[in-house]
């Protein structure tokens, strides 16, 4: 039996993945510092096995100890992501196996008939990955590889999954709300987007009166992609 350690689980989207793909005879633990998400992970959990508990991924048990350690946009939202590297490598197995499914941020293509809105996205996407510069990774997926590598572990491989978020005409509900969202978001990160805030309403809401015109003559298209890389390592 091989246990299994979801780091940064939040509401357990990613434990489901693992609760789906892993032998039934395998144990999975979600551990994360939130305990309003982890309440809801244990809503949302597939097997009446799986656990979750709080915990700091920074200060975890002397004995903490898993066959397999994995994350899911986890190391892109941590300050202090080599570290925690070296953290899952020392809890785990020797011979076991580390995963991380990190975003690229940076590199994210995006087309919608509306060109407000295609503006919107880029720009909002820039701000946000300067701003977060010296907290976050939110482009870590590409260099996790090499992250992995100065922790030491072995065997490292990556692979990259392109996911296809497409809004065509047989899917207004979703737009409609994303949109109208949009500009709340933007107020809430006012301290992210400060000197930009009102170019940015500005364009959302333009976006948002263009959009409901093009979906009216059933004219209105977005097709985005994001890739998520798929790095593994395994400990000597
Ligand atoms: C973007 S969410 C990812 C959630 C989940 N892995 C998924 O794919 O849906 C990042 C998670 O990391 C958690 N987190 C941030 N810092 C943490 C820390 N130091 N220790 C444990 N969890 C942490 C947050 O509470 C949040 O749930």
């Amino acid at each position: 039996m091989k246990s299994i350690c979801d780091y940064g689980c939040g509401t357990g989207e990613f434990t489901k993945i693992l609760e789906t793909i892993s032998p039934q005879d395998s144990s999975i633990t979600g551990i994360d510092i939130d305990e309003h998400l982890l309440k809801v992970a244990k809503q949302n959990a597939l097997r009446n096995s799986t656990v979750f508990f709080r915990h700091d991924v920074n200060k975890l048990p002397a004995d903490w100890s898993h066959d397999v350690s994995c994350c899911q946009t986890f190391l892109t939202n941590l300050s202090n992501p080599i570290e925690v590297c070296n953290i899952f490598k020392n809890h785990t197995t020797s011979g076991g196996l580390i995963f991380a499914v990190e975003p690229d941020n940076s590199a994210r293509p995006f087309y919608s008939s509306v060109d407000e809105e295609i503006e919107l996205v880029r720009k909002s996407t820039a701000i946000a990955i300067e701003h977060t510069a010296n907290s976050k990774h939110l482009n870590c997926g590409p260099i996790v590889a090499s992250w992995f590598a100065k922790t030491g572990l072995i065997d490292i491989d990556v692979m990259v999954y392109t996911v296809l978020d497409k809004v065509l005409p047989s899917n207004y509900e979703y737009t409609l709300s994303h949109i109208s969202e949009t500009r709340q978001r933007l107020k809430a990160k006012s301290d992210v987007f400060k000197n930009s805030l009102d170019e940015l309403i500005m364009l959302a809401t333009i976006a948002e009166e263009k959009t409901k015109k093009q979906i009216e003559n059933n004219e209105y298209v977005r097709i985005g992609t994001y890739s998520l890389f798929v790095t593994k390592g395994r400990v000597p």
